[in-house]
């Protein structure tokens, strides 16, 4: 069997978790392959509403195996805090949870450590969640980073010592003040304190070679849905570096972050917001700073899922989307969130940009890194609810018209269109 993927196309919070969660049924197996707390996948499951960061969002169906693999960097304490809030609504993932010794570990200095590189770059600060993600995948490709079968090892407190140490004097040259910062409203020593006994947790659960694991399960005919986080304009390759993550979200992820070859990828479901968000700094061509923009965070509850931040909202952006189908070899579109605009009049497409007196229909270094202005295409809104739609036939022509005009495009067809944030409110081609 193929491994399939599904990952977001924008900046992030596209609607990845609610999508797995549609789609788990049809798979044996789901794998998160890179990221780590700083995603947060919100599922809504009969009027409920769980919020996922380090855990694959197939983990409400206790039939279905979910892996966090070897590419994905896991905090110990968050890891366990989602642990308890899953089993206090039922849901036990000592059954079907598998974690990879693969993983590397985020040590309570790299959180600090990631808020002291913030602090120094004042203005220019990069927006993280503050999980520690750029200094752990930092310490990864230094080669000096602690991995989860680490946890099992004699002198695994005397390597922690060491590379803590070496945090403490990196954030003393920062005159970071380490003691008096709070971690998840904790003094450091207290942090570090639940750290440890959430890593004598996290050894009572399955840890396995993920990469042997998932293969086997290929090879057995097993189906298995590769679950990305962030969204490919946050790849640290392709993305609106340096405002990006410090992985590769994009398709080649699934690759080095799950250890699967590149002929065994399958579908590929690109998930994008019929408009656009982002969380943190860095260039969004069609952000709206207006009315229309307060609109589209009011009518789409656009507050980050893992750090309540109100999200920057904007048009959607189609030079964007089509370098981020591009990159992934997507097969499978997915367009979420139509319903937000419900009451829009008009909606806006942007279908290049103006550089310089010149239009450029691709994302390109140069659009990236200057102020564009983006050129727009209009449609009139649908002004309709879109709820209890059953199929594509029946949808408002304004917004048939809409989908028609980004699949031309796009040169792709829209296969599932998402018009709620509930299981139900999913409508398949
Ligand atoms: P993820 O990080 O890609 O999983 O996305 P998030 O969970 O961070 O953000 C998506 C938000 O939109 C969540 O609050 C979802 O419950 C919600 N959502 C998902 N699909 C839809 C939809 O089609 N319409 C509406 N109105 N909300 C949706
Ligand atoms: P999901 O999986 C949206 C953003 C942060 C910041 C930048 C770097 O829920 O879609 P980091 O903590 O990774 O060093 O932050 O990336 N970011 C996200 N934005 N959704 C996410 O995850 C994100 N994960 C990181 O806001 O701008
Ligand atoms: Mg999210």
């Amino acid at each position: 069997m193929k491994i399939d993927v599904l990952l977001g196309l924008q900046w992030g919070d596209e609607g990845k978790g609610k999508i797995v969660d549609v789609l788990t049924p049809r798979y044996d197996i789901i794998a998160r392959f890179q990221g780590g707390p700083n995603a947060g996948h919100t599922l809504e499951i009969g009027g409920d509403r769980h919020v996922l960061h380090t855990i694959p969002s197939g983990i409400f169906h206790s039939d279905k195996i979910n892996i966090i693999g070897n590419g994905v960097i896991i905090d110990p304490y968050i890891l366990s805090r989602e642990l308890e809030k899953l089993q206090s609504k039922g849901a036990d993932a000592k059954v079907n949870l598998r974690i990879s010794k693969r993983s590397h570990l985020i040590l309570p200095t790299h959180r600090i450590l990631d808020a002291a590189y913030e602090q120094a770059l004042g203005k220019g600060k990069i927006g993280s969640t503050l999980k520690g993600i750029g200094p752990c995948y930092t310490d990864k490709t230094a080669r000096i980073g602690l991995r989860i079968g680490d946890m099992l090892a004699i002198d695994f407190q005397e390597r922690y010592n060491n590379l803590k140490e070496r945090h403490l004097r990196i954030l003393s040259s920062y005159n970071f003040d380490v003691f008096s910062w709070k971690l998840d409203k904790m003094s450091f020593v207290e942090y570090e304190q639940h750290w440890f006994d959430s890593v004598e947790e996290l050894k009572g659960y399955e840890l396995i070679d993920s990469e042997l694991y998932i293969n086997k399960a290929l090879a057995e005919g097993k189906r298995v849905l590769a679950e990305g986080a962030q969204g490919s304009l946050l790849d640290v390759d392709f993305g609106s570096y340096p405002f990006v993550t410090s992985s590769n979200t994009i398709t080649a992820g699934v690759c080095s972050g799950l250890g699967v070859p590149p002929t065994a990828i399958g579908k590929v479901f690109g998930v994008f917001k019929a408009y656009c968000t982002r969380v943190g700094s860095g260039p969004f061509p069609t952000e709206l700073l207006d009315d229309t923009g307060d609109k589209l965070r009011i009518n789409g509850n656009e507050f980050g899922s893992t750090t309540g931040r109100p999200r920057r909202c904007g048009w959607l952006d189609l030079p964007a989307l089509k370098y981020s189908i591009m990159l992934n070899g997507v097969t499978d579109l997915v367009m979420m969130k139509s319903d937000v605009m419900n009451d829009f009049e008009k909606v806006n497409i942007c279908t290049a940009y103006e550089v310089e007196g010149k239009d450029i229909p691709d994302l390109t270094f140069e659009t990236l890194s200057r102020p564009v202005k983006p050129m727009y295409t209009t449609f009139k809104g649908w002004e309709t609810s879109l709820e209890g739609l059953a199929n594509f036939g029946v949808l408002p022509d304004q917004l048939a018209d809409y989908i028609r005009y980004i699949e031309k495009a796009v040169k792709l067809p829209i296969e599932i269109l998402s018009v709620g944030p509930g299981r139900k409110q999913t409508i398949m081609r």
